[in-house]
């Protein structure tokens, strides 16, 4: 077995959203490490790998600067997983966990068809003594599932051997650098305490002693459940909060900072929106709610799912709220959605607002523009499915949706706009000129409370705003 301090070469299974930027920030800090991070989509490889660093297949602020410094020196991107695997003192698995779609625990658990492969490609190709470390989100008692598969394989090779570990990761997106660059904390979990060390030293090269936590392989994996379900939890709580305000004529900007001042509450994670999105919350939270079940604790499953419920309402609301404040149609109605990403300074769409409220909007029969200053129409025609029509005259369907970066366009006729994401660049828009070119009556549905209401009102705009029951 190698001396702690001489593993050099580590090895990502995923170049998506946490592989990506995670091992670029590693290859920063510990210029002495040679990163691979492989991935079984060639396309998104090819991606990572190109001159033009804007084509980068994630979009995170500060992302691209650290790709232009470390690739090819010691980060590198490459679809040889059999390569990289036999190289490697330290694999990574950081692959996609989503909420399984069939068969058994269907829309509950998580479907681990990806970490499994991942473990029995792992097995096939590694050499000697390799460290295996969870990177991905997944079910407590996962670690179980990978050491089955790598351990047979191991019985009939004496020369391979495995050491397993559970280091969460709780980068959120849009901040992914920063977060990783200095962050709350490392969770470590495992039984084997060489291996322990091992990759507490690497992430000793930036990150404080005192912010490495250590613990047995099921806290570390239940707590990156835990703290995704306690997250969720506070952002339902305050839309449910939110609600209360519109009816009552409180403010829920007022009720945060008298609650968040507390410092046993605190005042971060506590904005009101269109419900929360991600690729996370939800898959986790509904782990969480099958892993209850499983264990016989229904109330404990209850309690959680209810977070999602109401979660899945806020953004219902919100459409059905649009359509009852347009006189109960939206037939003939042109509307514009500011922000289809599931929040700022990111081009992930994964299930955000924007999807299920553009789809009740189009059933309402409405004509909706949608701008994004990251998501692509690409990908907005995936997540939309249908309905898609550039040009109005050239509609087949009553509802149909197009993409514009024009605000001028945007604007124009367009009876309501709706603001779904928080972009800086919606905050500066000059909006006297371009309210001007809407058809009256001009609605605006502000769910990040982004626009200035004495502005709006001095424009002769309607608006409603999230959590906000002093609008007339
Ligand atoms: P992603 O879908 O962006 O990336 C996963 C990548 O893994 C894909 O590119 C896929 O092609 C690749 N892959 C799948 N199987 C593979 C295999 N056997 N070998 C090589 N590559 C393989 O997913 P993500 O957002 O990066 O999330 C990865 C994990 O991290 C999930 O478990 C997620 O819950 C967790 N997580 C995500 C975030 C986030 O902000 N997105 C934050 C913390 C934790
Ligand atoms: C979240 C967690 O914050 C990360 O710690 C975790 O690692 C990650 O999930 C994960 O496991 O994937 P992320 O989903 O990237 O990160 O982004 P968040 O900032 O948590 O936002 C999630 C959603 O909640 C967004 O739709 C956001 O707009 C919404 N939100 C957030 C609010 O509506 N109000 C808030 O106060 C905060």
């Amino acid at each position: 077995m190698k001396n702690k301090a001489d593993l050099k070469k580590i090895t990502c299974l995923g170049a998506g959203y946490v592989g990506g930027p995670t091992m670029a920030v590693m290859a920063d800090r510990c210029n002495s490490i040679e990163i691979t991070i492989v991935d079984l989509n060639q396309s998104k490889v090819d991606l990572w790998n190109s001159e033009d660093l804007s084509n980068l297949p994630v979009f995170e602020p500060g992302l691209a600067s650290i790709i232009k410094k470390v690739r090819g020196k010691n980060l590198f991107f490459s679809s040889d997983i059999q390569k990289a695997i036999s190289e490697a003192d330290i694999i990574f698995i950081s692959v996609n966990t989503p909420t399984k779609t069939s068969g058994y625990g269907a829309g509950f658990a998580s479907d681990l068809k990806w970490v499994e492969s991942s473990a029995r490609t792992i097995a096939n190709f590694a050499t000697g003594h390799t460290i295996v470390v969870e990177k991905s989100t997944v079910p407590v008692k996962t670690a179980e599932v990978i050491k089955t598969i790598l351990n047979y394989n191991q019985n009939y090779d004496a020369k391979k051997s495995f050491s397993i570990l559970s280091n969460p990761e709780f980068l959120a997106e849009g901040t992914a650098i920063n977060d990783l660059e200095n962050p709350d904390r490392v969770l470590i979990g495992g039984n084997d305490s060489d291996a322990i060390e091992s990759l507490s030293l690497i992430y000793e090269h930036w990150v404080s002693k005192e912010k490495i936590i250590k613990t047995n392989l099921w806290s570390s994996e239940l707590s990156k459940l835990a703290a995704n379900a306690f997250l969720a939890q506070r952002i339902s709580s305050i839309n449910a909060i939110g609600a209360i305000c519109e009816s009552t004529g409180a403010n829920v900007r007022e009720v945060k900072l008298a609650i968040g001042s507390d410092k046993r509450i605190g005042e971060r994670f506590l904005n009101a929106g269109p419900g929360f999105g991600g690729s996370c919350f939800q898959k986790d939270l509904l782990n969480m709610v099958y892993l209850s079940k499983y264990y016989g604790l229904n109330e404990v499953a209850n309690y959680w799912e209810q977070v999602l419920i109401l979660n899945n309402w806020q953004k219902s609301r919100i459409s059905k709220l649009v359509v009852d404040k347009l006189f109960g149609t939206l037939n003939g109605k042109k509307i514009a959605i500011l922000g289809f990403a599931f929040k700022a300074n990111t081009n992930d769409t994964r299930e955000s607002s924007a999807i299920k409220i553009t789809k009740e909007l189009l059933t309402e029969g409405a004509e909706i523009v949608i701008h994004d200053p990251k998501v692509t129409k690409d990908q907005i025609k995936k997540d939309l499915e249908k309905n898609e029509g550039k040009d109005p005259k050239q509609k087949e369907s009553n509802s149909f949706w197009w993409f514009s970066k024009d605000y001028e366009e945007i604007f124009k006729n367009s009876d309501a706009i709706i603001i779904l994401t928080e972009w800086e660049e919606y905050k500066t828009l000059n909006w006297k000129f371009y309210t001007n070119l809407m058809r009256k009556p001009s609605w605006i549905f502000d769910s990040r409370s982004i626009v200035n209401p004495k502005e709006m009102k001095n424009l002769g705009i309607k608006l409603w705003r999230i959590g906000d029951g002093t609008l007339d």
